[in-house]
């Protein structure tokens, strides 16, 4: 992405026309969660809570000035009401039955969109059960080889665009999380990667086939899941190639949200770690997923580079040398998508004095997520229409374990990860940056 093509201010395109949300694993919880939620706020029957996009605000200029508009009053974004829905999934159920099925709305809130979610099926998928081992639905695509599978989700896409008049897209993977890939000489190069495509190689999962027929039709591509998917050199050469913006990975909700709130506030005071214990219990289609040892060591990735990152113990051993940390998901049906996760946090003060904190975080996990899906889409938009392209690092906000520049550490700090993103959004409207110096509020001369 080079500074100067970007777009800004009035030099963005318009947000004109339908915007297409495409999405594998529509019929999952977090789909269904996230496209009901739309509906029933274009209804004025909910409202978008711990949406950004929706109800943040942006601060301007000088503290006295007071300017402080809602965030989609400053950027250009879509408007909801021009969002439209597709995807795929290896059932083949309707989005009503599926959004049931998830347990996580309630019938007050699903009767209400009955007929919209019914009117939206999934289309068969693209699956290989090596991936995702505890599933097993037969609403699948079948092709002779990798590159037909692309062809035929790219026909899908076509056809959708058609059907509905819509102008633009964006790609959302809330598919389920696949089992853990190393990257392989096949993903180090677009060269590599189309040949393997052709050869039906083994290590080319689902999702980067999904994600392939995205950049190569020029759609934006979010991995909401930890899967490897586009945090691959092939893809992110095919997306500056295509001059395509994509983001990732693993939506940042539940537990791993509470530990990058907590941690840089322990690190800002210089208290000290010795062990951080969490555990979860979750009941869902995922947790099922995640029972197995290969698509949770996937997980255990994400969540696990957290604190490192955070903490920096390299630079602070007295305080985080060899501190212990422990991550585990347990598969418990009763709790459905409501999923308990507990942290034992053990710190240390002045002169190394022990002290403990305990969170239990009675979470709705497709409940925190779905506001994350509708920002998201938005914000990419907006980076394709400002003629960003590659890794949008500004939305790190979103995710466990943000994509980044390959010289560079991801940054975790949930707030520094806001200023970021609102700094990202001043740069493209042409606003000053907000660095929160304010000493030149007490020079002389300063006007208060
Ligand atoms: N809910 C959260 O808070 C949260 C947070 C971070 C990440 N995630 C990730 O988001 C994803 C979705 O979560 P969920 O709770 O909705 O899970 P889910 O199991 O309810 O939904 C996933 C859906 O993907 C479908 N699927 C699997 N492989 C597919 C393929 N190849 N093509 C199309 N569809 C496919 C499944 O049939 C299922 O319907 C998971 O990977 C999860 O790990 C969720």
């Amino acid at each position: 992405m080079k500074r100067e093509e970007i777009r800004r201010k009035e030099s963005i395109e318009k947000p004109s026309g339908k915007l297409g949300v495409l999405i594998p694993g529509i019929g999952g919880a977090v789909s269904t969660t996230f496209i009901a939620g739309v509906e029933l706020i274009r209804k004025g029957i909910g409202e978008p809570i711990g949406s950004l996009t929706q109800l943040g605000t942006i601060r301007l200029g000088k503290r006295y000035e007071h300017r402080v508009p809602l965030i989609k009053d400053f950027v250009p974004l879509a408007d909801i009401n021009d969002l439209v829905f597709a995807g795929w999934d290896i059932y083949g159920a309707n989005l009503y039955e599926a959004a049931l099925n998830a347990k996580v709305l309630t019938k007050d809130h699903i009767e209400p969109v009955k007929h919209f979610l019914a009117s939206i099926s999934p289309m068969p998928a693209v699956f290989d059960q090596r991936f995702v081992k505890n599933l097993n639905g037969n609403h699948v695509k079948h092709g002779a080889n990798h590159r037909e599978l692309i062809d035929a989700l790219k026909e899908d896409i076509s056809d959708f665009c058609r059907q509905h008049d819509v102008s633009r897209c964006i790609m959302i993977w809330c598919g389920s999380t696949e089992v853990y890939l190393k990257q392989e000489e096949v993903h180090q190069s677009l060269s590599a990667f189309m040949e393997a495509l052709e050869n039906n190689d083994s290590r080319i999962a689902p999702s980067m086939i999904y994600a392939t027929a995205a950049l190569e039709m020029g759609i934006p591509f979010i991995n909401g899941a930890p899967n490897l998917t586009i945090d691959i050199p092939a893809l992110i050469e095919l997306a500056s190639k295509n001059n395509v913006p994509i983001a990732g990975k693993d939506f940042k909700t539940g537990q791993t949200l509470m530990k990058t709130i907590i941690a840089p506030g322990l690190k800002a005071r210089m208290l000290g770690l010795e062990g951080w214990y969490s555990t979860n219990i979750l009941g869902n289609r995922d947790g099922l997923v995640l029972d197995d040892k290969d698509s949770f060591r996937t997980k255990e990735e994400s969540k696990l580079s957290v604190l490192d990152y955070i903490l920096q113990p390299q630079l602070y051993p007295t305080l985080y040398k060899n501190y212990y940390h422990k991550v585990t998901i347990n598969y418990y049906p009763p709790r459905g998508d409501n999923k308990e996760g507990w942290d034992c946090i053990d710190i240390f003060g002045w002169l190394g004095y022990p002290m403990h904190i305990k969170i239990d975080f009675e979470c709705r996990d497709s409940i925190l997520a779905a506001p994350l899906v509708l920002d998201l889409v938005l914000f990419m938009d907006l980076a394709k229409r400002a003629n960003m392209s590659g890794i949008q690092e500004w939305l790190s906000f979103y995710f466990k374990s943000p994509m980044h520049k390959e010289n560079l550490y991801p940054e975790h700090d949930l707030f520094i990860q806001l200023m970021k993103l609102k700094n990202t959004l001043r740069y493209l409207m042409e606003e000053e940056q907000i660095t929160h110096f304010g000493l030149d509020y007490y020079m002389n001369n300063s006007k208060s």
